[in-house]
């Protein structure tokens, strides 16, 4: 089928009618049914009263509940509020909702928790999910995952707006680190566990809530490398590429999507009914309901220029297949949409299709049963045992890159200078969705959190540690003065890497990291001491001309609320580093080639996708495959033995490759398959054991459907190969 708009040919996937919902749905006007399907922020009912709370406007409340039967409310109104505002927000806000009006139709409220409930002051705050992949341990995802959603619902909050399932698969672009990364496996296996994690077994439960996936489809590669610019994807590559990890989402069965902001091939996706409609519902099988990006459908009017007019775009989203609109700054949508339908533009069974999924979340979430925040659910917020899941969490993301004449770990009776413009910052380890959207707020970062500098300070000793602060990222950093300070350590920590930021705010002309802050560790490397390179940041910014020049690089990503510790811990060896990049490293402005390459392409990259070293090696034998030859729907078993052939004891990520000799659509070099994460002592062997399915050996051929084709593959486990042939 082709890849074209507005040409719905397979019938939307109706979800079990529920009888309450339907009984509810019956005595619903048209009025009432289109409130359900607007979404308004916190701002346009409320007022903030300092910067840890907001203060509700009873009036413009009543107006959005009552008046226009407001169905959903979002975001935190500027900056996170305290988890008593929140519960109070929560409580009026379905007061009113639940006694006031006719029907008692309880509100869905949505809050982008990205990594962690980072709306909710003092939540615990987790790596960022670029960081997260590079664990290799679906396990800690899940970990995470069950955090968020319990600190997120213990305020009253049950659906978040996660997880982001884009593929970073553009180095440019700002948003690169709110994915899982490169690869669409990986991506796949991460977004399955978060999904199940956040919303359980049964999302009424008092510590789940409702996942949104977003922002389906096609996101994440803008020809230009700016966030919310044109993206060109064929839909063989859409299919192969990006559309796995949202298909893992809706297996997981996730309970809302939240779509592309932006276009692929010239169609907005808030319009493309084939991709929300044929694809999501038909082909992935979602039942829950979509919700649109922050004034999307305005968009269709106002930035995309497909529609004359508000109304028009009303028109053209809603018969796309949006159930709810993130309005979310006035009412219009509510007018437009209403009128739409009574002049018999917009069908009503249309509309009932969106409430119809609405409702049924609100019922999942047991909000008609009890819609009010737990009073007793404070002891589930940031526990001691969270914060120490989130350090463990950051300790197993943090990336070894470089360790060249075993530098790393550093003894702890050297003398340290510590100097850089990210040395001494939590805003800088926690990037965008950290307490308000850019992330920047550093005076309403906890003071109790350690930054790297402090960190270091508190593992080794102050009187150990001279500090130069690093004072911009972009001009004048204080070099002078880290060079002389230098002199007087044996050993110097250089914390480099970009501010924070968020979305379109984070646009780039330039992947090169400034001059000023290579030219800092430049000179810092010529004084001759030891340099320890820490890069903190959001995107693979390119560092080629340093690279040489340092003995050690360590890639923190953007840690979180622990990062500072973590960091310290394995720098001095406490922790043994076992990240492994989720993403390409380029090595050149001109070069994004990636790891699942063709056969005609170099790939050179500063580090590859899968990199990641630790302070012991392991040792890889006795690459086993279950069978020579196997038949199409065959489960290959694989077996590879792994041994810590070091003197420390340490955490290996067992990465599976395959390559497909030869097929009627260009194979890729290789791509990963499976993965897991053993924990080996000095000496210890595991024998590993991995499998593969024909679901791994398809692709998608030239007809655009995924196929299995027969032929030769080839298996590879770190530096072993083997082969087999499919019948
Ligand atoms: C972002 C979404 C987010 C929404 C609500 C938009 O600008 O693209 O990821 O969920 O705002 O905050």
């Amino acid at each position: 089928m082709a890849l074209t708009a507005g040409c719905s040919q397979t019938a939307r996937k109706q979800a079990a009618s529920d009888p309450f919902v339907e009984e509810l749905l019956g005595k619903m006007t048209l009025e009432e049914k289109v409130g359900q399907m607007t979404q308004i922020t916190l701002e346009v009912v409320s007022k903030r009263k300092d910067d840890r709370n907001v203060q509700l406007d009873a009036a413009k409340l009543r107006e959005a509940i009552v008046k226009y039967h407001v169905g959903s409310i979002l975001n935190c109104g500027g900056s996170a509020n305290t988890f008593e505002n929140w519960q109070e927000i929560l409580t009026t806000m379905q007061d009113l909702a639940t006694k006031e009006t006719r029907l008692k139709i309880p509100i869905i409220y949505g809050i982008d928790s990205i990594h962690g409930a980072n709306y909710i002051t003092g939540a615990t705050l987790f790596p960022q999910s670029f960081a997260m992949s590079a664990s290799g341990n679906v396990d800690l995802v899940t970990e995470a995952s069950v955090i968020t959603a319990r600190e997120t619902r213990a305020a009253g909050i049950p659906w978040n707006f996660n997880p982001v399932l884009d593929m970073s698969r553009n180095p440019l672009w700002s948003r690169f680190w709110e994915n899982y990364g490169e690869d669409p496996y990986l991506s796949a296996s991460m977004a399955y566990a978060y999904v199940r994690a956040q919303q359980g077994d049964n999302m009424a439960a008092g510590d789940k809530v409702a996942a949104c996936m977003k922002h389906y489809l096609g996101y994440s590669v803008p020809l230009t490398g700016k966030d919310r610019t044109p993206a060109w994807i064929p839909e063989r590559m859409l299919r192969e590429l990006f559309l796995p990890s949202f298909a893992a989402g809706a297996k997981a069965g996730v309970a809302t999507v939240m779509v592309n902001s932006s276009e692929i091939n010239g169609i907005p996706v808030h319009s493309y009914r084939y991709a929300l409609d044929d694809i999501l519902r038909g082909e992935l099988g979602f039942e829950g309901f979509i919700v649109s990006d922050w004034e999307d459908i305005n968009n269709l009017f106002t930035r995309e220029k497909i529609a004359a007019s508000q109304r028009e775009a009303v028109k053209i989203a809603v018969l796309a297949g949006i159930d709810m609109s993130m309005v979310p700054n006035d009412y219009s949508f509510y007018t437009h949409l209403v009128d739409l339908v009574q002049k018999g533009e917009v069908p009503m069974a249309r509309i009932n299709e969106a409430v119809r999924g609405i409702l049924k979340v609100k019922k999942q979430l047991g909000l008609f049963a009890n819609a009010y925040p737990d009073k007793n659910a404070k002891k589930n917020f940031a526990t001691a045992e969270a914060t120490k899941a989130n350090l463990r969490i950051a300790q197993e993301c943090v990336t070894l890159l470089k360790n060249a004449n075993g530098v790393l770990p550093l003894a702890k009776d050297k003398k340290v200078l510590v100097t850089g413009p990210t040395a001494n910052l939590l805003s800088v380890l926690n990037g965008g969705w950290t307490i308000t959207w850019q992330g920047d707020r550093e005076d309403l970062y906890p003071a109790e959190k350690d930054t790297v500098l402090e960190a270091v300070q508190k593992l080794i000793g102050k009187d150990k540690v001279s500090y130069v602060e690093g004072t911009a990222f972009d001009k004048d950093i204080n070099t002078a003065a880290a060079v002389e300070a230098a002199k007087q350590a044996d050993v110097v920590i250089a914390c480099i890497g970009e501010k924070t930021y968020c979305e379109t705010p984070g646009n780039i002309n330039d992947l090169t990291l400034e001059d000023a802050q290579l030219n800092l560790v430049a000179q810092l490397a010529a004084t001759g001491k030891p340099v320890v390179l820490v890069l903190i940041e959001g995107r693979p910014r390119i560092i080629r001309p340093i690279v040489d020049k340092v003995g050690a690089i360590l890639m923190g990503y953007l840690p979180g609320q622990e990062g500072g510790t973590a960091i310290a811990s394995i720098l001095f060896g406490d922790v043994n580093p076992s990240g492994k990049l989720s993403f390409t490293y380029p090595k050149y402005t001109g070069d994004f080639t990636l790891y699942d390459h063709k056969n005609s392409e170099k790939y050179d990259p500063q580090w590859s996708f899968g990199q990641g070293l630790s302070y012991t090696t392991f040792g890889y034998a006795n690459l086993k495959l279950g069978a020579k030859t196997i038949a199409k729907g065959d489960v290959l078993a694989v077996s590879v033995d792994v041994t810590n052939t070091g003197k420390t004891a340490g955490k290996e990520i067992v990465q599976l490759y395959l390559r497909d000799m030869v097929r009627s659509v260009t194979p890729p070099t290789r791509q990963l398959k499976g993965f897991t994460k053993i924990d080996l002592k000095p000496g210890e062997t595991r024998t590993v054991k991995l499998t593969l399915t024909a679901e791994d050996l398809s692709f998608i051929g030239r007809d655009n459907t995924r196929i299995v084709e027969p032929g030769d593959f080839e298996v590879m486990v770190a530096n072993l190969k083997g082969s087999f042939t499919l019948k």
